[in-house]
């Protein structure tokens, strides 16, 4: 499949005299796709009931007689003042109790039902005027679901739908109890309405209590994405979109994305490094002008999943943003590096957010595509140059990864309820599983926890599953494949309880977890091969042998050379020498630099240096922040 670029655009925010010029400018940079329209709405209907769509109707006619396709988002992240008038309890509630004001973005509750119908009715309006559109190719529904921790409110509408779900789930509330283990503390109830939501409790909520409303929260927007799904497809054959975000995980993509013909997602590597990676101060400074060299990959690799095969990058950063703690200038190269770094993870289409940077507002530090006063900023340069590489060669071919990474959004809720340490959650394990593959220069395939043929894959790794349906341990214990599980997996049934067996009750592998522990950062246990066990580690019992150890003698691993359970989390190096015993004799592993990383499409192997040095690696000489595409061999 050819790949295509993009940005972002908003008509509304420039004279109407400018958007043809921008059209072509456009063009000419090889773009194909503007996104526009997301946040229109106190644009498109300024006042209740009062429809203005003769200006978006011109701005789509001369974007797409200039060449370029449309992606047309909903605009219900950013509700007009007018709706808070109409709805003032739409609004959602943090969990202390306070009301999240107008202002900004994002300021509505998904539990609302009256905000609900509003959205509905919007959505119809702009379904119906650009269902059949010729220039609209592709939808965006909302933006940035859950942005701006925005997914949990604890408003008195997310309480009644709550109690709601909660009867649906459980039926009735004798079975409620039994199941949280409400006996304990005199926390039994005696009917749905009697249940609020876990904030403000003395101390912890019951965990089950907290897990269960983080469940209902995430199907919350399931459902509002859905709405506007269903009212999108009675009018349009377009494929529908939503621009998921990076590392946030408190809703379920996977079940969003059901609804969905393409996931996408927002790429913001150095406001990411500085935000949301989690790395050392050392790390961040490295590659403050480069990102982190597995945060992107694995949000591509997680976002194919989640897209089932289709996936874009809806925005990706073009220079300085404005929201992170500091915001530097990308190194030169960069630009075109992410972007042929998502191609060769498989996107179909990269756009830039945005087109100008604008002069006022909140994101006016923010660069774009072209200065404020309408110059080239330096990413439309590079943008410049991928589309021409583009134009001149082959088309990158999907492939399927030899290793597996199973990736579950009700499991980082779990650790999110129950952390037992400081620091300690599922994504950054998970994301140390996968930083630790890829040094080894393996390509990666994230799949969802409902997989059952994992058929194909050298090796499946499934760290941190809290709970795991027996289904799942069933199909991996006969899967024909290497099986790495835990820490941490199955260690609590459906309702976060310990089950009974005890932990991980695997069918292929005898092994109880006896105990756990969590440790200081300062209380790192060597490991006898090199590396440490960080923050967290458990007591095996069993008569499975060890294939890890620490410095001790005391097993962290254990199995054979087809099944291994893991009692505690590892370092990249302890991790990448578990794995390495396990592969070495199929696969031929590297060690790569921490700045090199590889991934293996069909017909070639991309390179990518983000270091600032050359590195030389089995013959290929990668020059610093470079993207170097070779043929493969075998
Ligand atoms: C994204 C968002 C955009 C813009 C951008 C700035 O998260 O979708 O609207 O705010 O960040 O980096």
């Amino acid at each position: 499949m050819k790949r295509t670029l993009g940005t972002c655009y908003y008509p509304e925010h420039w004279p109407r005299a400018m958007w043809q010029d921008d059209a072509l400018r456009m063009r000419q940079a090889g773009l194909t796709w503007v996104r526009i329209g997301e946040f229109a709405w106190s644009r498109l209907e300024p006042s209740p009931g009062d429809y203005r769509f003769d200006w978006l109707d011109d701005a789509i006619d001369i974007l797409g007689r200039a060449g370029l396709k449309v992606v047309l988002g909903t605009p219900t992240a950013t509700p007009p003042r007018w709706m808070i008038d109409k709805h003032p309890d739409m609004l959602a509630v943090d969990a202390e109790g306070r009301t999240r004001k107008f202002g900004s973005r994002r300021h509505y509750c998904f539990s609302h039902e009256g905000y609900k119908r509003d959205c509905a009715v919007i959505v119809e309006k702009l379904a119906e005027r650009y269902g059949r559109n010729p220039y609209v190719a592709a939808w965006q529904t909302d933006n940035e679901y859950g942005c701006h921790d925005t997914t949990i409110s604890y408003s008195d509408a997310a309480c009644v739908a709550f109690r709601k779900w909660l009867e649906g789930q459980y039926g009735d509330i004798a079975t409620l109890n039994d199941k949280w283990g409400n006996v304990f503390w005199s926390m039994e109830y005696s009917s749905f309405d009697q249940i609020e939501l876990p904030n403000l409790t003395v101390t912890e909520a019951n965990p089950a209590h907290t897990l269960a409303f983080r469940r209902f929260s995430s199907d919350q927007v399931v459902a509002f994405n859905r709405l506007q799904v269903d009212i999108l497809r009675a009018k349009t054959n377009a494929p529908i979109a939503h621009n998921y975000m990076g590392r946030i995980t408190d809703f379920d993509h996977f079940k969003v994305g059901d609804d969905l013909d393409i996931a996408s997602w927002d790429s913001y590597p150095l406001g990411f490094l500085e935000d949301r990676v989690g790395a050392s101060a050392d790390h961040q400074k490295r590659y403050a002008r480069q990102g982190d060299p597995d945060f992107q990959a694995f949000h591509h690799d997680l976002y194919r999943a989640v897209g089932k095969g289709r996936w874009w990058v809806m925005e990706q950063q073009p220079g300085p943003v404005n929201w992170a703690p500091f915001n530097p200038e990308p190194l030169p190269g960069m630009v075109r590096l992410w972007t042929w770094e998502a191609f060769a993870h498989g996107a179909e289409a990269v756009c830039y957010f945005r087109w100008r940077q604008a002069p006022m507002a909140q994101e006016q530090m923010h660069a774009g595509m072209l200065r404020p006063d309408s110059a080239d900023a330096p990413a439309i340069d590079e943008a410049r140059q991928v589309a021409a590489e583009l134009a001149n060669s082959d088309a990158v071919a999907p492939a399927k990864a030899p290793v597996a990474l199973i990736f579950d959004y009700d499991a980082d809720a779990s650790w999110a309820v129950q952390p037992h340490g400081d620091g300690l959650s599922y994504f950054s394990l998970v994301f140390g599983v996968y930083r630790a593959l890829r040094m080894l220069g393996l390509s990666i395939d994230i799949l969802p926890p409902t997989t059952r043929d994992f058929s194909g894959y050298e090796l499946v790794a499934a760290p941190g599953l809290m709970h795991m349906p027996d289904a799942l341990k069933q199909a991996l214990a006969t899967a024909d494949t290497k099986v790495v599980v835990g820490p941490r997996s199955a260690a609590r049934d459906d309702n976060m309880c310990i089950p009974d067996p005890l932990p991980p009750g695997l069918p292929d592998l005898d092994v109880t977890v006896a105990r756990v522990e969590s440790l200081r950062p300062d209380m790192s246990l060597p490991l006898s091969g090199g590396g440490q066990i960080l923050g967290y580690r458990e007591e095996l019992e069993g008569t499975e042998p060890p294939v890890l150890l620490e410095e001790t003698g005391r097993a962290v691993a254990v199995g054979n050379d087809r099944r291994i359970y893991v009692g505690g989390w590892l370092d990249t190096t302890g991790w990448k020498t578990l794995f390495r015993d396990l592969l070495k004799d199929d696969h031929a592993l590297f060690d790569l630099p921490e700045g090199v990383r590889l991934r293996d499409t069909g017909r070639e192997r991309f390179w990518f240096n983000f270091d600032v040095i050359e590195h030389e690696i089995e013959g290929v000489v990668l020059p610093p922040i470079s993207v170097t595409r070779l043929e493969k061999t075998k």
